[in-house]
Order: C-alpha cells, then sequence, then structure tokens
C-alpha cells in the first residue's frame, strides 16, 4: 500500500466533441498536455497517490506522463464516470483516507480550491463533498439540486427536466468521498439514464438515500472549473491560462507591449526588466533572462537565454544556449544545438546549428555556421558558408580565435583555421590555415581592356 492522500484522476474518454484522433487530454493547452494540469493540481494540494483512469488511446497517454508517481487503471469500455471510479476501486483497498475524484479534462483548477475542497469536506464530516460553481450558462453541465446545505442529487443536463435546467450551480466533476461509503455506493449504480452510463454524480443520491451527509463547496471564480469537451473551450480555457501565465510574469517585473499577443507556455522563466513586443512565443522549456528586448515575431523553443541580450524582429531559436549581452537577427534562425558564449552578434539571414560560438564572435550578415567550433573575437564577413554535407557525412569546421574572415567565404570541412589568421574574400578554403597567414584561393583578376566596345561594334 501506498501512502498518503488518494486521488483518482478519470482520463479515459474518448472526447467525441473534440473530433480528434488525439485523446481529448493529450490535447495541449500552453504547451502541455490537458492532463498535466490536473495532475499537478492534485499533487500540489497534497495528494501523494495519484490513480489515472485511461481507455482510449492508454498507451499514448501513458507515455505522455512517464511520473513514477502515477498508477495507471484501464478502463477497456468507457461506460460513464461511475463506471471509471469502478475501475479504481481494487487499487483503494485498504485505503480508508479522504478520496479526491477529479476529471481529467478540467484544467483550470487551482491546487488551492482542492485544499479548500477538502478541509471543508473534512470539517463537515459529509460523506461527499461536490465542488461546484455559479455559471452563467450552464448548458452542458450537471445541476446541483439542494435542500439547504444538503445536496440532494446532482441531474445531468441530458436527463433534467425544464425547471432543473433553470439551476444555474453546476457540477464542476470534482469530488472529495468518504472512502468506504463511494466503493460499496458504485455497487448499486445503475445505468437507467439518458446515456445508458453509469454516473458518478448519482452517488449524491445514492448518500442522500443511506441519510449521510453531502455538501458542496461553491469556487469564486466560475472558469476554474471550466470542463473543456469541445475545441471552442480548449481555444477559451488557453486564452485564461496565457492571460494568468502573462500576468504573474507581470507581476514579476516583466514588461509586455501587448499581453494578449504573448504566447508564453507554462513554466518558461523570464527575468526582469525584459520586455516582449507583441507576437512573441516562446515555448517549451524556455528561460529568459534579465534586461533582454525580444522583438515581434520572436519564436523561442527550449532554449536558454542570458542577460541584457537583443533578439530581433522575426528570429527562430531551438534548443539552443544564447549568453549574456548578444544581439541576434533580424530573421536569424539557430538551430539545435547552437551556442553562442556571450556578446556575440548574430546578424539578419543568418543560420546556425550545431556551432559553438566564443566571446564577441560575430556573423553579421546572411551566413551559415553548422558543425563549427568557433573561437572568441572571431569576424564571418557577409556570405560565410561552411559546407558540412558531403551528401553522406556531416563535418566539422574548427576555427580559432582571432580570425578574420573575408565576405563570400566557403570553408569545406573538415576543415581548421589556425588563430589570428585572415581568410581573404571569396576564398574557398579546402585545407587547413596554419596560424597567423592569409589564406587566398581565389583567381588572379584579369582585364581585358575594350573588349565590350569590341563585341558590341560585331552586333
Ligand atoms: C461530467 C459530469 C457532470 C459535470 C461535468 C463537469 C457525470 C455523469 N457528469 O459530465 O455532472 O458537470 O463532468 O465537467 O459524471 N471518463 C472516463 N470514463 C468514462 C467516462 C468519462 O474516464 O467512462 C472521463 C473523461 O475522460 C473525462 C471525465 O471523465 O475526463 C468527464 O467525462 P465527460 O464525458 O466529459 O463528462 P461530462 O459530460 O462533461
Ligand atoms: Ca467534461
Amino acid at each position: 500500500m501506498q501512502k498518503g492522500l488518494a486521488a483518482v484522476i478519470l482520463a479515459a474518454g474518448k472526447g467525441t466533441r473534440m473530433k480528434s484522433a488525439l485523446s481529448k487530454v493529450l490535447h495541449p493547452i500552453c504547451g502541455q498536455p490537458m492532463l498535466y494540469y490536473p495532475l499537478e493540481a492534485a499533487r500540489q494540494a497534497g495528494f501523494k497517490q495519484l490513480k489515472v483512469v485511461v481507455g482510449h488511446q492508454a498507451e499514448q497517454v501513458m507515455e505522455a506522463f512517464p511520473d513514477k508517481d502515477l498508477t495507471w487503471i484501464k478502463q477497456t469500455d468507457q461506460l460513464g464516470t461511475g463506471h471509471a471510479l469502478m475501475c479504481a476501486a481494487d487499487s483503494l483497498r485498504g485505503y480508508s483516507g479522504p478520496l479526491l475524484l477529479h476529471c481529467g479534462d478540467v484544467p483550470l483548477l487551482q491546487p488551492g480550491t482542492l485544499q479548500q475542497l477538502q478541509n471543508y469536506h473534512s470539517q463537515q464530516k459529509a460523506a461527499v463533498t461536490v465542488l461546484t460553481a455559479q455559471m452563467p450558462n450552464p448548458q452542458g453541465y450537471g445541476r446541483i439540486i439542494r435542500d439547504g446545505e444538503q445536496i440532494l442529487q446532482i441531474v445531468e443536463e441530458k436527463d433534467a427536466s425544464e425547471e432543473q435546467r433553470q439551476v444555474t450551480e453546476i457540477n464542476a466533476g470534482t469530488y472529495l468521498f468518504d472512502t468506504a461509503f463511494v466503493l460499496s455506493a458504485l455497487k448499486g449504480l445503475n445505468k437507467n439514464n439518458s446515456q445508458g452510463e453509469y454516473y458518478l454524480t448519482d452517488i449524491v443520491a445514492a448518500a442522500v438515500t443511506a441519510g449521510l451527509k453531502t455538501r458542496a463547496l461553491c469556487v469564486e471564480d466560475p472558469t476554474e472549473v471550466m470542463g473543456i469537451n469541445d475545441r471552442c473551450q480548449l481555444a477559451e480555457a488557453e486564452v485564461l491560462m496565457r492571460w494568468k501565465i502573462n500576468a504573474d510574469l507581470m507581476f514579476g517585473g516583466v514588461s509586455m507591449t501587448d499581453p494578449t499577443t504573448a504566447y508564453i507556455d507554462n513554466g518558461v522563466e523570464i527575468g526582469t526588466d525584459t520586455t516582449l513586443n507583441p507576437n512573441v512565443h516562446l515555448r517549451g522549456k524556455t528561460s529568459i533572462g534579465k534586461n533582454c528586448i525580444i522583438e515581434t515575431g520572436v519564436v523561442v523553443v527550449d532554449s536558454e537565454i542570458a542577460d541584457g541580450t537583443h533578439l530581433k524582429a522575426g528570429s527562430a531559436i531551438e534548443e539552443s544556449r544564447i549568453g549574456p549581452g548578444c544581439t541576434i537577427g533580424p530573421m536569424a534562425h539557430l538551430r539545435p544545438g547552437t551556442v553562442l558564449t556571450g556578446n556575440n552578434k548574430i546578424g539578419n539571414f543568418v543560420e546556425m546549428k550545431k556551432s559553438v560560438l566564443g566571446e564577441k564572435s560575430q556573423a553579421s550578415h546572411l551566413s551559415y555556421i553548422g558543425d563549427s567550433e568557433v573561437g572568441c573575437n572571431v569576424n564571418f564577413g557577409c556570405g560565410t558558408i561552411t559546407c558540412n554535407y558531403d551528401g553522406v557525412n556531416k563535418h566539422k569546421t574548427t576555427v580559432e580565435d582571432d580570425v578574420f574572415v573575408g565576405s563570400d567565404c566557403q570553408f569545406i570541412a573538415p576543415v581548421t583555421i589556425g588563430r589570428n589568421s585572415l581568410i581573404a574574400a571569396g576564398s574557398t578554403i579546402t585545407k587547413d590555415v596554419p596560424p597567423d597567414s592569409l589564406a587566398l584561393s581565389r583567381t588572379e583578376q584579369k582585364n581585358i581592356e575594350g573588349w565590350r566596345l569590341r563585341k558590341q561594334k560585331k552586333s
């Protein structure tokens, strides 16, 4: 038997209303699959044993969450939310604490709310405590039928009378149960309803019949309990979550010219006095230092950007590490494995891949630098190309400190340029260059005087 409070999280449904080949709980919201959020909320609220019920696309869901603290429970046929909890019954044998049941499609619920629900449940000594909300538009949710503090019943929209549909207090789909009670009451559920499913919501009426206490905790902010059933709700939830992420960052000292167009994934870190211009995308495991300027159209994925860096318009950076004080772009593309040590300048239409640039080295215009190790104070002229691929294998270019590369040079890798050398403009370098040398590999210029005039006369 594992230790700590137990929670069952439902994630087996197909999500029919999403009209998707992908399981509903794997659809991303601010960079994480939807199910990430209910799991994280339960963890942060102190639930240690997390039992996740999966069915539809179970393998993909399990693969997406390799976390050690999860127990997976298979629900082969999805016969309803009540049936889903029945499937988890075996794994709860011997557990006597309060049981949290939470749904995988309610991503905005905050850990603090789960804690409140649990506190209220134990304080009230209820058999069932339901999390509810007042929804201006309750359509699609189960309705809460009360007699004062006692909840008599939850009625699904499809089974509700005209009068019951007028009720605006809805079931969030999150509950705290007395474990022994709910496990025995599950056996009494039936499928006599409009959807022919075992409704977990029927547990409430069962508690009332057994003469037990049922309670509800109504959340202050109804958007927290929003359930995601279709792609409109998915987009709506993402807007709300994005706003929260951006607000937290702004309260933490980050400026955003237009926070409605700052697309920042959950978990991205940004230092103080960094400014984001409109339409910036910061994704995945990304961190941005202090005093940075991120201009419009910049996309950063899984990268570290140190303090005082200026990312100019339209630049894309993936799986790269950028040291302090760099200027990048406009329209630069740093592909995986790029490391800029610090105070580097990467200009417009420069592409880099799997390359390290030492302190203060720069490539200001129109270059491709791939599979390279470059020292400090190296200057790549406009149009420098590392020819790293011979059609079969990739080869390395090494450029030592203080090398000056004139414009329009190609390095046919593998090749090494010794420190403090100068590569003359227009050279194609096929052999290693010793230190302190001049390398020049272009044919000597020939001027044929009067040639043009003679041609013109003939025609
Ligand atoms: C459910 C509630 C409803 C509540 C709403 C809140 C029931 C009968 N209804 O309705 O009162 O207002 O949530 O969002 O419980 N699932 C399984 N196995 C199943 C069926 C569902 O794991 O056999 C999972 C789904 O993957 C989903 C969750 O349970 O994560 C809720 O199921 P869903 O079909 O979305 O229920 P709702 O119709 O939204
Ligand atoms: Ca739902």
